[in-house]
């Protein structure tokens, strides 16, 4: 009988992104203690953590603008440490805050990355609209970047990360400052972009989770106290917490506060007090 070799460029289930060993150290402060992170095309990790916990300090090492302290990074197949050119065409990132030189308009922005990026004529043209329709940007194009509302410069931001189609998307706060019709927008963007992408992104809301990652990532103070699906996380809530119950869940991995003897567990414990 023939042997049958099936051949595909892209799987479902490949890992895209592997970091393992992730330390940041600033002077004799440790951000990031040994972070792990293996995320697949086709799932959406929620990077969550309290401010200061070292989620951005991730995001920073794994897109190649911090240099780690320790550890090892890899996109697509691509050691990112040692190819940073070739690795860094792998991902769009959102950073926090604002990605953009504040004189230049929308388009002349999101053209200026697409040149950036290698695309020039048409095609740079054709990217360019495809990414201010993807992000609804077509009544803010002409408008200087120093000028837009908040929301308006996130989805500035989000528009950039989508320039070359990346399959790896690192998104840090991506509905920070949005109103509630355009997080549901982006939320629904970002389901469909995980469809086949590997997708973080770092929120501080808890029903964002639900609404769209595949998986959660909790840190507290730089190590990961919860690794597994949104429901498994919610699971944890005592029976008596009825009403948001992954913010239940959330304080007691992170602050130790209303654990119950049934409600330890995680990858590595609950954490501790701040
Ligand atoms: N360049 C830096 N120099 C010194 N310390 C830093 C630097 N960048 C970050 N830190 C520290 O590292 C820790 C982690 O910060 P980080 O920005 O990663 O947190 P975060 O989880 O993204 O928080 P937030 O939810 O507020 O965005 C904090 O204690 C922060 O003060
Ligand atoms: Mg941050």
């Amino acid at each position: 009988m023939a042997k049958v070799t099936v051949h595909t460029s892209s799987t479902a289930s490949e890992e895209l992104l592997i970091a393992t060993g992730l330390e940041k150290r600033f002077g004799t402060t440790y951000a990031v203690r040994g972070i792990d992170l293996r995320v697949r095309a086709g799932e959406v990790l929620g990077f969550l953590g309290p401010n200061g916990a070292g989620k951005s300090t991730s995001m920073r090492m794994i897109t190649g603008y911090l240099e780690p302290t320790a550890g090892a990074i890899s996109l697509c197949g691509i050691n990112l440490l040692t190819h940073p050119i070739e690795a860094k065409r792998t991902f769009g990132y959102l950073p926090e805050g604002a990605p953009a030189y504040p004189e230049m308009t929308v388009e002349e922005f999101l053209a200026f990355v697409a040149a950036a990026r290698g695309y020039v004529g048409k095609e740079a043209r054709d990217r360019v609209e495809s990414v201010i329709d993807r992000v609804h940007l077509q009544g803010m194009r002409r408008k200087s970047f120093e000028t837009l509302s908040k929301g308006y410069k996130r989805r500035t931001g989000l528009a950039q990360a989508l320039m070359h189609d990346p399959r790896i998307l690192i998104l840090d706060e991506p509905t920070d400052g949005l109103d509630p019709n355009q997080k549901h927008e982006v939320r629904a963007l970002i389901t469909e972009l995980g469809r086949d992408r590997a997708v973080v992104l770092s929120t501080h809301i808890l029903e964002e989770v639900e609404a769209v990652c595949t998986r959660a990532i909790v840190i507290n103070q730089g190590s990961v106290v919860f690794d597994g699906t949104p429901s498994e996380m919610e699971s944890k809530a005592p029976a008596h917490v009825t009403k948001h119950r992954m913010d239940h869940v959330f304080r007691m991995m992170t602050t130790g506060e209303g654990i119950t003897s049934n409600a330890r567990g995680g990858k590595s414990g609950m954490g501790g007090k701040r």
